[in-house]
This record gives structure tokens, sequence and C-alpha cells, in this order.
């Protein structure tokens, strides 16, 4: 094991992992160690870098178990508030995998540092401000030096993106899609528990909402896509959805923000993002992708078995929404987190077995049109239901290093095929390779079914 900063400057590594000793940290490095240095991997080279160097060393450890420690990982020390020391992280990786969060406290150094340097950047951010600003800051300084900056690479929100794309893929023509509603359910033998920074960014979002406002008026508008058909009507506030036996509240997560931008960006480039040098093939598979991905309305609901389960949920959502916007509200949900989510929210996060046990299946139920003429009718409603399933395990310590890992080894074996450079969403940039990734890492896509709907 190499420890402290590496004496050779031009040592680069494919991937290192900031903020590895944290929670979500150092099950990302566990994921990490299954691809280093196997056949056909192209990890070859890992570094893990923090604040700590000794709960760097443990983090290894705990990662490496049973196994011993592997000789090839190096530690290096860096902090999210010495900007030079994020510079030489950069100087020395291929690809930056960021755990620091609440990313709007520590987040900007770490872009600022990836887009100026050229490498490239992931996070498991989903907070919609700080991704948001981001692009806005840094998307052209990192299109100028071949930085790709990707945020919101954990379960917010690649299975949301990911699942919502296979779900429009599932509309053939003529029949098109009008909305897709999905349902996230956590299920678990033991107790579903999550850690404090999670908590503490749905706080701080929550401490934050007008900004973001603020911040939406001051950028320019840009073009929404056009689908066809009127929008979906609002809905009861508890939504009972008989077909996946749940009822359901609205959740305000990042991935309905996400899959928007996704879209957005679709509507200036409808094949995708062109890689940097790719070739013909991949020319081809990109655009067949793009061309069968169709824009509809997507929002994202929270579903439980029982209807108490879902009063539980509504309790702490008021409990944040109202406490989280003044400082002695924050200040008390900060302080007692597990009292304030009723026990979903600990400080000192899950247990292992805890995180064993849980699982999730998020559902996405679309609605549309057989025939795309009927959705410009007077008074046109969808005619055709079709439901698919993205289904999973434990969503923040399983799930999200699955994902944040193969959209890193994309990123290292297919990088010709990807853009320069340029703050985007993970599904345009990784739409077309990913889905098979996650299925092979036990993440699953099934389309459960497809019918007519009552007229
Ligand atoms: N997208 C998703 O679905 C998903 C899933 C899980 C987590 N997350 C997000 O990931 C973030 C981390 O969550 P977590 O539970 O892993 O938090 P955590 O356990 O508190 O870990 C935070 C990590 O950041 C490091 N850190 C803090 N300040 C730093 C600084 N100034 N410089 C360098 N490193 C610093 C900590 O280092 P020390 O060990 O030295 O304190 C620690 O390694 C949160 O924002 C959470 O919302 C997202």
């Amino acid at each position: 094991m190499q420890t402290s900063q590496p004496q050779n400057p031009s040592l680069l590594y494919d991937i290192i992992i900031l903020g590895a000793s944290g929670f979500t940290g150092k099950y990302v490095v566990k994921e990490a160690l299954k691809f280093l240095n196997t056949p056909a991997s192209p990890l070859k080279n890992l570094a893990i870098a923090g604040r700590s160097h000794e709960k760097l060393v443990k983090t290894l450890q705990w990662a490496a178990h049973p196994s011993p420690l592997p000789p090839s990982v190096s530690i290096i020390t860096a902090d999210t508030t010495d900007p030079p020391s994020l510079l030489s992280l950069c100087t020395q990786t291929k690809v930056l995998l960021n755990c620091v969060g609440p990313f709007r406290i520590h987040g900007e150094p770490v872009v600022a540092a990836c887009a100026s340097s050229g490498c490239d950047y992931l996070d498991i951010s989903g907070e919609p401000e700080f991704m948001e600003r981001m692009e806005a800051k840094y998307h052209e300084e990192a299109v100028e030096t071949g930085s790709l900056v990707v945020s919101a690479c954990g379960f917010d929100s690649i299975p949301a993106e990911m699942g919502f794309m296979f779900n429009s893929r599932q509309w053939v023509a003529p029949a098109v899609p009008n909305h897709v509603d999905a349902y996230v359910s956590l299920e678990s033998d033991k107790r579903i528990v999550g850690n404090f920074a999670t908590y503490e960014s749905a706080v701080l979002g929550v401490a934050n909402m007008d900004k973001l406002r603020e911040f939406r008026r001051s950028r320019p508008k840009r073009p929404r896509p056009v689908i066809p058909g009127p929008p979906p009507s609002r809905g009861p506030m508890i939504e009972h959805q008989e077909k996946i036996g749940l009822r359901a509240v609205k959740l305000p997560s990042a991935d309905a923000v996400v899959v928007q931008r996704t879209l957005v960006t679709l509507i200036e480039n409808p094949h995708g993002l062109p890689g940097v040098n790719e070739s013909v093939e991949h020319t081809e598979k990109r655009e067949a992708f793009w061309s069968s991905v169709k824009p509809a309305h997507f929002g994202v609901k929270i579903g439980s078995k029982s209807l108490l389960g879902i009063y539980r949920i509504i309790g702490v959502g008021m409990f944040i929404g109202l406490l989280g916007r003044i400082s002695f509200g924050r200040w008390l949900l900060l302080k007692f987190p597990s009292f304030f989510s009723l026990g979903w929210f600990r400080k000192r996060g899950p247990s292992e077995d805890e995180v064993r046990s849980a699982s999730f299946k998020m559902w996405f139920v679309g609605y549309g049109f057989s025939d795309s003429s009927l959705a410009s009718q007077a008074n046109s409603k969808p005619d055709m239901q079709i439901i698919t399933r993205v289904m999973g395990p434990e969503i923040g310590y399983v799930t999200t290093p699955i994902v944040l890992l193969q959209c890193a080894l994309i990123l290292l074996s297919q990088r010709e095929s990807l853009p320069k450079g340029g703050a985007f969403t993970p599904g345009v940039v990784f739409g077309p390779h990913l889905q098979e990734r996650l299925q092979e890492n036990g993440i699953s896509f099934d389309l459960i079914s497809k019918c007519a709907l009552p007229a």
C-alpha cells in the first residue's frame, strides 16, 4: 500500500474515490475493489482520498475484508477546503468519484478543480440546486478542458433515468407515451435506515428552496419537450395504485428534475451527444438508442403497501417541510434525526445487516396513446398503459455504489464514444451503455404489462 501523496507526479490513476471514509464512500471502495485488476476490467489503478489518512486505512481494511489490504491501492490526503490538494488529485487521475456531501456545502471546489484540469467528475448528489448551479457555472469550462462533469450517478437519479427511458422505449410507433409515473417502494425484513448526511442534504434542500426558485428564474428559458396529448391531471394527494398494490404520495426527489433536464438536452441533440472520437458503429448504436426514447411528463411518488406507512411518510415530510424552513426548526431536525424521521435516518447509519436485507422496486406506470394521431383529438385521453419495473438491492449503499462504479467503468472503457466534456445529466451521457451493465450487476429491468385502457 502506498501512503500519503504519491511521489511521482506523473502517476495516473484510473479512479480516485474522494470521501472514501464516509458511510457511502466505504461501500463505493468495496464495489471498486471487485473490479480492480480483474480480467477485462479497465480499472487497473485505484486511489482513495480524504481528510484523514488513519480513517482511509480503516476504510480500506473494511472494504477488502476478508481479503488482506490490497497492495495496489494508494491513499491520498485531500480536503475540499484546500483547492491545491484537489488540483493535485485531478492531475493524478482520469476519473474522480466524489462522495463528499452534502454537496451544496462541499461539492463546488471539487467540480471547479475537475473542470479546470480536464479530469472527469462523477458524484452521487441528489441536490438539484447544486447540480443546476454547477452546470450553469462550469459547463463551458468543462467543454473546453474536456472534463465530463456528471452529478446524480447514484440511486438519485440513475434508476429513475434509466427506468424512464426503458418505459418510454416500450412505446413502439404508432404508439406514444404521454406521462410516466414512477413509484418507489423500499422493502426489508429489518428496519429501513439511511445515514445522517442524506437527511442533512434533504433538510438543507428545503431550507434553500427559495434560492433554487430564484436561481431558476435568473436562467435563460430553455425549450420544453413537445409531448403528445394534454398534461396529466394532478390526482389525489394519496393515490391508490391497485395494479402494483401500493398507496403513494409525491416524492420531492431530484429524479423528475434530472429526467426533465435530460429531455431538454435531447431537444437540442435528438440523437444524443456525439462521442469525442466515436466509431461509425457507435454512432449507429447511439442514434438508434435515442430515436427510440420518447419524451413524456414524468413524476415520482413514494409508495407503501399500508396506509399507516403512507401516514408515516407524510409525517416525516411535514416535519422536514415545515421545520426545515426556519433556523431553530433546522437545528431541531439535525439534532434529533432519528426522532423527526421516525427512525428512518440515524447519525451512525444502518448496520451491515440492515443494508444487506433491504431492496427497492421502482415501478413505472406509463400512459399514452395507441396511435399518436389520437393525441391531437379534442378531449383526448390516454388509451394505453405500459408498466415496467426496475428492481435492485438497498438504495443508498449498495445500488448507489453499483451504478456509480458502472458509470466510471464506462468512462474508462468507452471514453471515445462519450462527449469531449461539459456538465450533463447521467442519462444523456451513459444512456445507451448503462442498462446492460446494471443488469449484469444485480439491477433488473422488466416489462410487466401492456394493455388498453377503458374509454
Ligand atoms: N444519490 C444517492 O442516492 C446517495 C446515496 C447515498 C449518499 N448520497 C449522498 O452522499 C453524500 C455523503 O453521504 P454519506 O452518508 O456517505 O456521508 P458521510 O458518512 O458523512 O461521509 C462524508 C464524507 O465526506 C468527507 N468530508 C467531509 N468534509 C470533507 C472535507 N472538507 N474534505 C474532504 N472530505 C470531507 C468525510 O470525511 P471524514 O471521514 O474525514 O469525516 C466523509 O468521508 C451525502 O450528500 C448523501 O446525500 C447520495
